[in-house]
């Protein structure tokens, strides 16, 4: 039985899926797949972590596997040699098993050993690259890290539909899980997110693209050259926002 999502075309031309279960793309199908994972996430935070010879990346939630794929293409493209660590958690299996048939754009070609491998045994190392892909709940999986992380991909579906993965308790956890210079880089600009960031300590920044919507970057320490977004302000103006918590969602 054919085990693959079905395949949407997004307006930059490359794929994604629908989640049934979810009730959600897997991505903005008017941003496109690729663009939104090299715009949103993977090019604002390698450049943000451009001085590192060696990066640790959590990249929540896998999905189909575009951020960490864009990731090595940024650096490959752009001839930046670093080693790279990817910390990747998922927890569909059926669709981790079914990558290795997804149709991923022309550029990812030369990772198709990677997905391969990602796919059929849940890591992939080279000299340079060290992927692990975990087949757990983010949540159970983040209880469980060690690692400090340079770059920390926030991927999951909404907060409307997959509220556990935006509470103010999981950004918690995300805030001590991330290096001190590092960035967290999440495609929602939404209030509650925010405040759930902003109350653990995040500065907040917002990011505006050129061919897709603005997204968020997230960091402990102010970041220099970007322009920081004023919670208090935002608060006053809507003092009933609230983030999100575990107790009301469980
Ligand atoms: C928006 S998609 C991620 C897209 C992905 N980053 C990409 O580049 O293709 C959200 C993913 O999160 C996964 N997910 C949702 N809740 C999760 C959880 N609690 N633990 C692990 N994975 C989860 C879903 O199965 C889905 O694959």
């Amino acid at each position: 039985m054919d085990k693959s999502p079905a395949l949407v075309k997004c307006q930059d031309g490359s794929f994604t899926a629908y989640s049934s279960e979810f009730g959600e793309h897997y991505h903005s199908t008017k941003d496109g797949a690729l663009q939104e994972s090299l715009q949103k996430h993977v090019i604002p935070a390698l450049h943000i972590n451009r001085h590192k010879p060696k990066l640790f990346i959590l990249d929540i939630c896998f999905g189909l596997g575009y951020n960490t794929l864009a990731t090595l293409h940024y650096l490959h493209t752009n001839n930046i040699s670093k080693h790279i660590s990817i910390f990747s958690v998922e927890f569909d299996k059926k669709l981790i098993d079914s990558l290795t048939k997804f149709k991923y754009p022309k550029i990812f070609d030369k990772y198709k050993h990677i997905i391969d491998s990602l796919s059929t045994t849940g890591s992939y190392h080279s000299k340079t690259i060290d992927i692990q892909l975990h087949l757990v709940d983010a949540r159970e999986y983040l209880l469980t890290c060690k690692e400090k992380f340079d770059i920390i991909y926030q991927d999951a579906f909404s907060p409307a539909v997959n509220p556990a993965l935006w509470t103010y308790e999981y950004f918690t956890q995300l805030y001590h899980l991330l290096a001190k210079d590092g960035v967290l880089t999440t495609y929602s600009i939404s209030l509650p997110t925010r405040l759930a960031l902003y109350k653990n300590g995040f500065h907040i920044y917002l990011l505006k693209h050129q061919n897709c919507r603005s997204s968020t970057l997230a960091t402990t320490v102010p970041l220099q050259g970007y322009d920081e977004i004023n919670m208090q302000h935002k608060i006053s103006c809507n003092p009933q926002a609230e983030p999100l918590h575990d107790n009301a969602i469980i």
